[in-house]
């Protein structure tokens, strides 16, 4: 089975909210992607909301045909908008308000109590809940105490790192993948992923989904949004 795609759109709207004007279209960015071969359609919903809007979810919700994955910090706040949402997935991960990106996963060993809860109350209402970790062994064990069905693991340091370091942070993704999947995790990846990069991570053994925004939005302003996702399916589906 190929490795599914999940376009996080988010720096849709941040050209939007550039300007707080009323476009682009968010719904339209995610019809475009759909179109290209997008599996699901990613946003986060941050705290300061500098992309995506509260309202931007009802309408993805309501008029997209693949599911929906909410990234959110674990707050009170998001886990009532995510009940109220009902996303099929929903992505907790760190947030910090003056970070440009997220920076790192979750700090699941130190967290697990705080965390526990919401992805229960996640679980309860019937949303896929994930946890957004750094690669290592440590994180894959503290969301297995945490009992989630998926982890998504953190692929920035892959991303980032020089030629000569690249192959062994690969390495420490391959690993942890095959650790979690012994475990009975479903393991997604995703940060920093783009057409030259993707393909290490795709061919992940058991890999189940990479979810992919700046590299994607960025390729789009060149060749469209259908076209940038159809590029990035194509990469990731090339023996
Ligand atoms: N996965 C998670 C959990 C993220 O927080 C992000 C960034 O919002 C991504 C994937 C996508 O990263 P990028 O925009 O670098 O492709």
């Amino acid at each position: 089975m190929s490795v599914k795609l999940g376009v996080n759109i988010d720096h849709v709207a941040t050209v939007r909210q550039a300007r707080c004007a009323g476009y682009p279209e968010i719904t339209e960015a995610a019809d475009a992607a759909i179109k290209g071969g997008a599996d699901g359609i990613t946003v986060h919903l941050r705290e300061d909301r500098r992309h995506i809007q509260d309202e931007d979810l009802y309408r993805l919700k309501q008029l997209i045909s693949v599911p929906l994955n909410l990234e959110m910090a674990p707050t009170e706040e998001m886990l009532t908008i995510a009940q109220e949402i009902m996303p099929t997935y929903c992505c907790l991960v760190p947030e910090k308000r003056h970070e440009l990106t997220t920076e790192g996963g979750l700090d699941v060993v130190n967290q697990v109590g705080t965390l526990r809860p919401y992805c229960q109350a996640l679980a309860d209402v019937g949303i896929q809940v994930s946890l957004f970790i750094d690669v290592s062994i440590a994180s894959i064990d503290a969301a297995i105490v945490i009992g989630v069905p998926i982890i998504e693991l953190h692929t920035g340091i892959y991303a980032d790192s020089k030629a000569e370091s690249k192959n062994e942070a690969l390495q420490h993704i391959i690993d942890a993948a095959a650790y979690a999947q012994d475990q009975g995790l479903i393991v997604n990846a995703g940060h920093g992923l783009t057409l030259e990069n993707v393909k290490p991570i795709a061919t992940i053994k058991g890999m189940n989904e990479l979810n992919i925004g700046h590299s994607i939005v960025a390729r789009a302003l060149m060749v469209g949004m259908q076209g940038a996702v159809a590029e990035m399916k194509v990469a990731i589906d090339t023996p």
